[in-house]
């Protein structure tokens, strides 16, 4: 590791946390920090907390009105008459689907979203990869063998006794632990067959030749949850990750969803990959930022736990979701519901074109895109949230970037439901820079950069390290070793790796 990134870490840190370094031999660094050039790209440390403050609904705020410059990018968006007409049409033709899908997924239910083995998602079984993309989800079953992810299961509730200090969410209860770098997550990151299932589900993506992104799968650093029977205080509602109002706002995300906000929702392709690679996804430094492109998020389960037990909820047509979700903002009702049916409602003649307003619901600076029944009614989220299939130890759940996901309210099963996120991620310039600043954490044995910050694990006993990262592409995954370039690669494969190392120093 570059003694600029050494130093950089070290400047982030508090004096006390500092001070706890030159305790262990780094104080050279500490001393030469005021001679140091500046980092090259380093993020402030976030303010300590926990999930709580990812969420609007969790923390307790009330929706606020957008700034006035909200209005503007509506009009923008809106383009000329023949956009608007294409988009007011595109509406009602969205929102007819959207109907008939509610009834389709509530006849489903769980089985809307499919589960698939691990053979048929490496394999990229046709008929795998055509479930995975049109629902957005997936359980891949046996990608991690059953014992080791029970094993995990017990080496991580072994680091939690050890280390009783540990912040977690609710604060009276804890069960989504602020832990990122305890030897079982570190095993589950490298584990081999978990980089294949990555690898696979990024294959599922398109990139022009040019595209400077590459489908190798890099780590990122993500808590863990071991979720109580009977709690009902991690009820995440209805959510999106990677930002909210950024989808719009930020020229290069809106591009992602170009043909939806030309009134083509149809032709829109969720799995393209080279304009997401360039969004920015966090505008305004929330807590809820990610600052990675994930693909895919998603978890590894420890535990045998079916639907009603605390697990995952989703909506499961992703195209569908997605174009509604981009639309909305753009469109509002004529009467209100409580003053007509719920069927005149949700009818198109009751919604036209909101190009005045600066209302983008649900979609607060700083904070997750939500959803709720009054904001986002003809998703009729009551109908459509499914709970994900059952899944054992060594199970994978995965939804792509745009999938609106929950948690059970309420966890009614009987033993914990715990699992590790673990996200399919690409390596993108972007992404490198996050590698990067993750690695000097991980060193640190702080928070990653985009977790609330402080002391995070170092103080703890039995934290891993990087000599416990087993073979070479887990290591690699982490930013430990370079990115190999060889001649057969695409053009901006090639590109990438290269500048990827050069941010490295490898
Ligand atoms: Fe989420």
């Amino acid at each position: 590791m570059s003694r600029t990134v050494q130093l950089a870490t070290l400047a982030r840190l508090p004096a006390r946390r500092a001070m706890a370094s030159s305790a262990r031999g780094l104080a050279t660094e500490v001393h030469r920090e005021t001679a140091a050039p500046e980092p090259p790209m380093m993020r402030k440390q976030r303010a300590e907390g926990d999930i709580g403050s990812v969420f609007a609904s969790l923390s307790g705020e009330a929706e606020q009105p957008h700034p006035a410059r909200f209005a503007d990018l509506k009009r923008h968006i809106a383009g000329d008459e023949a956009n608007r007409a294409r988009l007011v049409s595109s509406f009602r033709t969205l929102t007819s689907r959207l109907a008939a899908a509610a009834s389709e997924i509530e006849r489903l239910g769980t089985d809307a979203v499919p589960t698939v083995s691990y053979e048929s998602l490496l394999a990229r079984d046709p008929a795998t990869v055509a479930a995975i993309k049109r629902s957005g989800t997936a359980v891949v079953q046996g990608v991690v063998p059953r014992t080791e992810a029970e094993t995990w299961l017990q080496q991580v509730e072994a680091y939690v006794a050890a280390n009783p200090q540990v912040r977690g969410f609710p604060a009276d209860d804890k069960q989504v632990f602020e832990i990122y770098w305890s030897k079982p997550q570190l095993a589950a990151r490298a584990h081999p067959r978990s980089l294949a299932a990555q690898r696979a589900l990024l294959s599922l993506f398109s990139l022009p030749q040019s595209a400077e992104v590459s489908l190798t799968t890099i780590s990122y650093a993500d808590r863990l949850r071991i979720r109580h029977p009977g709690d009902s205080k991690f009820a995440l509602g209805p959510h999106m990750d990677g930002g909210s109002v950024e989808r719009w706002e930020d020229p290069a995300y809106r591009a992602v969803y170009a043909r939806i906000l030309e009134g083509r929702w149809e032709n829109y392709d969720a799995y393209e990959l080279e304009a997401r690679a360039k969004a920015n996804q966090n505008l305004y430094d929330g807590a809820g930022a990610c600052g990675v492109f994930r693909a895919f998020q998603g978890w590894t389960s420890l535990s045998d736990t079916g639907p009603g037990e605390g697990t995952l909820r989703v909506y499961p047509l992703l195209r569908e979701m997605t174009a509604y979700t981009l639309l909305r903002p753009l469109f509002r009702e004529k009467a209100p519901r409580a003053a007509v049916s719920r069927e005149h409602y949700l009818a198109p003649e009751n919604w036209e074109l909101d190009i005045d307003s600066t209302a983008f619901p649900q979609a607060p600076l700083g904070r997750s895109q939500e959803f709720n029944d009054a904001s986002h009614p003809h998703l009729e989220l009551d109908r459509t949230m499914v709970s994900i299939p059952r899944v054992r130890p060594g199970d994978q759940a995965w939804w792509h970037a745009d999938v609106i996901h929950a948690v059970e309210s309420i966890h009614r099963g009987a033993g914990p439901s715990a699992v590790m996120y673990i996200p399919a991620v690409p390596l993108t310039h972007l992404n490198a820079q996050y590698l990067r600043d993750q690695r000097a954490c991980f060193e640190a044995r702080c928070p990653p950069p985009d977790f609330p910050g402080g002391e995070g694990e170092s103080s703890f006993t039995g934290t891993g390290t990087p000599s416990d990262i087993q073979g070479t592409d887990g290591r690699r995954a982490m930013g430990f070793e370079a990115f190999p370039v060889t001649s057969d690669m695409r053009r901006g494969e090639q590109a990438v790796r290269r500048a990827a190392n050069d941010v490295l120093g490898l």
